[in-house]
């Protein structure tokens, strides 16, 4: 049962009311709309109806004991679908809402169980995107909101990677253009007895210790590379964002990693494969492979973030065989950037000096 999926271009400088009335009552109406975060893009559905919840879970083929972050436009809200506005809470909204700060609280009854996967906890955001914010008012609901994408495929960055994996199963995508920061939302945990990361991203660990002030602990299961612990949000069990090709991350001396590379990519186009190398703009001239993809200069965390997913898609698209991949363990978002990029190579690293 395919559906005719609208694309609405919307600029988020200046936005059209119509395209937005139309996209709330669609939201309200317990259809489901992709659209634009300052993160990836979403996509949408009524939070507070388990049947648009539903409809979520199968528009992207997801787990449905996988649960959905609820995004808000005014703080006053939170007050909706928790039981309890912790302390923290209040301070972290203040510093980082809106923005790319996700809030797991104890839930209140408002929130169905379809909603949370089944947990009495919640996830909540407030999005720092004009279309977002804008989605969520006009629509007069609280949007429930995974990323765009198919499960199991790297998050949309772009309106046409939504349209790729989810044209014919939704309503309708804003395009917004491309987001700004490229990987998905810092969660944080506010129900343990220490604030626990589940999910690294562009906020911090440091920045967010800094505005309890007090000790954030990082959940122990995204950084074990078995599965020996499990991590506490259930999507990062998921083996996501995982390119078709093997993938392998080779880390080291610049000039160590180059010629490493140059030697593996070698062996591999001996055995009739096709080969991409995913490098930076410093680096790119020095490989020979049948595609080179560069994720910007070294010195751009942020370009480099930006750029992650879509150059995980463009893999897909040129149907490598193998990617060879630079470390990416920059000095400040490096955590968030490796988390993703160790999924999509399947936690395979090659050391050398
Ligand atoms: O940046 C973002 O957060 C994007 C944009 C669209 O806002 N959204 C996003 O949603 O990344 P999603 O569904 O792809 O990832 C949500 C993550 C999953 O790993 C899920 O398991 C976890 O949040 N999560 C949601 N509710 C949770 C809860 N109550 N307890 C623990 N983890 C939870
Ligand atoms: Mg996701």
């Amino acid at each position: 049962n395919m559906m005719n999926t609208k694309i609405e271009r919307v600029n988020p400088e200046q936005i059209d009311e119509t395209i937005m009335e139309e996209a709330g009552r669609l939201i309200a109406e317990g259809e489901l709309v992709a659209f634009p975060t300052e993160t990836v893009y979403g996509l949408g559905g009524d939070a507070l109806h388990p049947e648009a919840a539903r409809k979520i879970y199968a528009a992207k083929g997801r787990p449905s004991d996988n649960p959905l972050i609820v995004h808000i436009a005014d703080f006053s809200d939170m007050e909706r679908v928790a039981r309890e506005v912790p302390e923290a809470a209040r301070k972290l909204a203040g510093a980082f809402w809106p923005g790319p700060l996700t809030m797991i609280v104890w839930k209140s009854d408002a929130v169905p169980m379809a909603t949370t996967g089944g947990m009495d906890t919640v996830a909540v955001r407030m999005p720092n995107h004009p279309v977002a914010l804008d989605l969520i008012r006009k629509s007069g609901c609280l949007i429930a909101a995974p990323s765009a994408n198919t499960s199991g495929r790297p998050s949309p960055t772009e309106a046409s990677h939504v349209a790729e994996d989810l044209s014919g199963r939704i309503a309708m995508i804003l395009d917004g253009g491309p987001v700004g920061i490229g990987i998905e939302s810092t969660i944080i945990d506010l129900t343990e007895s220490k604030p626990m990361v589940l999910r690294p991203g562009y906020i911090t660990p440091q920045m967010l210790s800094k505005v309890l002030g007090e000790e954030v602990i990082i959940d122990p299961g995204i950084i074990a590379a078995d599965d020996t612990r499990k991590p506490k949000a259930p999507g990062m069990k998921y083996k996501h964002y995982a390119p078709k090709a093997d993938m392998v991350i080779v880390d080291g001396s610049s000039a160590a990693v180059i010629s490493r590379i140059n030697a593996l990519v070698h062996e591999k186009q001996e055995n009739g494969k096709k080969v991409a190398v995913i490098a930076t703009e410093e680096t790119r001239s020095s490989y020979h492979a049948d595609v080179i993809l560069s994720m910007g200069s070294r010195s751009n965390e942020d370009a480099i973030a930006q750029h992650l997913y879509k150059i995980l898609r463009e893999c897909d698209e040129l149907h490598v065989d193998a990617i060879y991949s630079e470390s990416f363990q920059t000095p400040r978002i490096g955590q968030a950037i490796m988390n993703r990029l160790l999924k999509a190579a399947g936690h395979t690293v090659i050391h050398c000096d």
